[in-house]
């Protein structure tokens, strides 16, 4: 038995001449060491745009030029040529192509196993340029339209860490939305970067504040003449999508590159119903959380640099910083898998998402027929900066329903098992891929709700939620699920019987210099007035309440216990439990 699956037992390929070695312990940039090559530029040359709207290939057609080569999943199709000609694997890792893995685990994973390599394997990411990696990251590239794109194999979050960590190199401040994911929050830590936040307006009726204007950004800019750069998000994990055109515009008069934070929105490009992407409306450089929509697996992602030269944004230097937060052994998995969802997206991601968004505006008509519930749709377009809404997202809005959303989701996990991705108090995110069977998938979330807002009236549904067994609530989602991180939550005090988050506090201090600084443990209570070290961060919806080095505020500490009693994670304290935070011993305002 020689540990190669029988369905990967290709015709063994012929390696060409070794050009270039490789000494493991010394990769320091382990997937783009550097700027393209004379080779994959050639290859760039050769190749045209993918258009917004892909052509529609039936799966029979043969594919000929440019399309044929979109169609290629080069670094994909060089893995599995790896382990179907039976190589001497004396490398890592050590279960050898599946080998010796635990049996259950090759059980489980089966073939997949067999594709699991390092890197400076010759053929695959060295050898003869441009190798299969580097052609895959460049067919990324051309089909979300971007001058260069890198691979990424610790999710999105890492895209957040490496475009702070480049620009710290100008040491200036940058401004950022307010509701940037915790992930760029980090990259603030990392970086050392000052941000000045510019905070959208709350929508007080859904108690969640949506994308940055034109406007309010080019006054925050104005009034941070020394930004490098701006940072926003579009679409926020409830679908809003920002005018990224007008953004864009608002940075380039000012003389600084926009970046955007479109981890929701890798799907973008592929069909003209859907927001326009942020690349193709003037973007500076992208993060795209590609495993969310479009089928790679998760972690993996994608950083797309837009088509203007920003010494800030340097290509080199993102490949050099990149390696600054790189494992120097990423998973072969998800970078193949990256391959493989940009191939399926460029082959066949109009017809996918057409389908789709036909599903989906049946199961958001079914769910709106439920009394009591209605879906975000276009209709918020217009409101508080939203340019455009995704229609693939389906954020159930149930303000009018017998009780608040981590009380339906209990009961919706109860009664048929029904996992979300975002359980807040006014809305709940069930999420969709792009090639999932949606009308049969909705069917069973539909009968779930129906039957869930049967059982639950005005006087249960204390019992049926946060509100009763603490326990219970945590395992729905609060703590227990994977209620993501999104689109914020201001705060000022109760809308009707649900709770909505208070204002941010002030900064006084660069996230840093508040993350690293002498600090004291003390009580939620005990902290009004005192000034966070860490980001605080309420569970659901996960955007940071507190960041490191604003100011808690009475009202915040308050709404912060509140969540925590009510059942709901808090992330970011020093022991949850007995609900403390690490405040600065030192106030810099003293
Ligand atoms: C807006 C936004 N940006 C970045 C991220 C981080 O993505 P990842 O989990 O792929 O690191 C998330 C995660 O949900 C997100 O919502």
């Amino acid at each position: 038995m020689d540990g190669t699956p029988p369905s990967l037992k290709l015709k063994a390929r012929k390696l060409g001449p070794i050009t270039s070695g490789c000494v493991k312990e010394s990769v320091a940039e382990p997937i783009s060491a550097a700027m393209h090559t004379e080779s994959v530029r050639a290859l760039i040359d050769a190749t045209g745009p993918v258009p917004r709207v892909p052509i529609e290939l039936p799966a029979t057609a043969p594919a000929s030029g440019h399309e044929a080569l979109h169609l290629e999943a080069p670094y994909l199709e060089a893995l599995v040529e790896y382990a179907a000609r039976q190589p001497g694997r004396f490398h890592v890792p050590g279960h050898k192509g599946g080998i010796g893995a635990s049996p259950r685990l090759a059980h489980l994973l089966g073939d997949g196993l067999a594709l699991d390599i390092p890197l400076c394997i010759e053929g695959i990411d060295i050898g003869v340029e441009p190798t299969p990696l580097q052609r895959a990251e460049f067919l990324a590239a051309r089909t979300w339209g971007a001058r260069r794109t890198w691979f990424l194999v610790n999710g999105a979050s890492q895209a957040s860490h490496v475009a702070c960590l480049a620009l710290a190199q100008t040491g200036g401040r940058v401004v950022v939305q307010r509701n940037v994911h915790i992930s760029t929050v980090h990259g603030l830590v990392l970086s050392g970067l000052r941000p000045v936040f510019a905070t959208p307006q709350l929508d007080l009726e859904l108690g969640i504040t949506h994308c940055l204007e034109p406007g309010a950004l080019a006054a925050r800019l104005d009034e941070t003449p020394d930004a490098v750069a701006a940072f926003v998000v579009s679409p926020t994990y409830f679908g809003a999508a920002a005018d990224v055109r007008g953004l864009a515009a608002v940075c380039h008069e000012r003389g600084v590159p926009l970046i955007v934070d479109e981890a929701w929105g890798a799907h973008l490009r592929f069909h003209e119903r859907l927001p326009e992407d942020a690349l193709a409306a003037g973007a500076d450089l992208v993060i795209s959380g590609t495993h969310k929509l479009i089928g790679s697996l998760t972690q993996s992602a994608m950083l797309h640099l837009g088509a203007r030269s920003w010494p800030q944004l340097d290509e080199g230097l993102l490949s050099r910083t990149l390696g600054l937060v790189s494992s120097t052994s990423p998973s072969s998995l998800l970078l193949g898998s990256l391959d493989g969802a940009r191939a399926h997206v460029a082959a066949d991601g109009g017809r996918l998402i057409a389908r789709a968004l036909a599903e989906m505006d049946e199961l958001k008509s079914a769910i709106r027929a439920i009394d009591g519930l209605d879906v975000l749709d276009e209709r918020i377009v217009g409101r508080h900066g939203i340019r455009a809404y995704d229609p693939l997202r389906l954020a159930i809005d149930v303000r009018h329903a017998p009780c608040d959303g981590p009380a339906l989701a209990t009961a919706l996990l109860h009664i048929a098992d029904i996992n979300l991705e975002l359980i807040a108090q006014h809305v709940l995110i069930a999420h969709v891929g792009i090639a999932e069977p949606i009308r049969e998938h909705g069917l069973r979330l539909v009968d779930a709700l129906q039957q869930a807002l049967t059982s639950i009236t005005p006087s249960n549904a204390g019992e049926a939620g946060a509100a009763g067994d603490a326990g219970e609530a945590g395992d729905v989602g609060f703590g227990g699920s994977h209620a993501g991180d999104a689109g914020g939550v201001g705060v000022v005090g109760e809308v009707g019987c649900r709770l909505v988050a208070p204002a941010f506090g002030d900064p006084v201090m660069a996230p840093r210099e508040a993350f690293f600084a002498a600090h004291q443990r003390v009580s939620l209570e005990d902290a009004a007035g005192r000034v966070c070290a860490d980001s605080i961060v309420v569970y659901p919806p996960g955007i940071a309440n507190v960041l490191p080095g604003e100011r808690f505020t009475p009202q915040l500490c308050a709404y912060l216990s509140e969540m925590q009693a009510r059942g709901c994670c808090l992330k970011g304290t020093w022991d949850a439990a007995a609900g403390t935070v690490r405040v600065l011993a030192d106030d810099p305002g003293s």
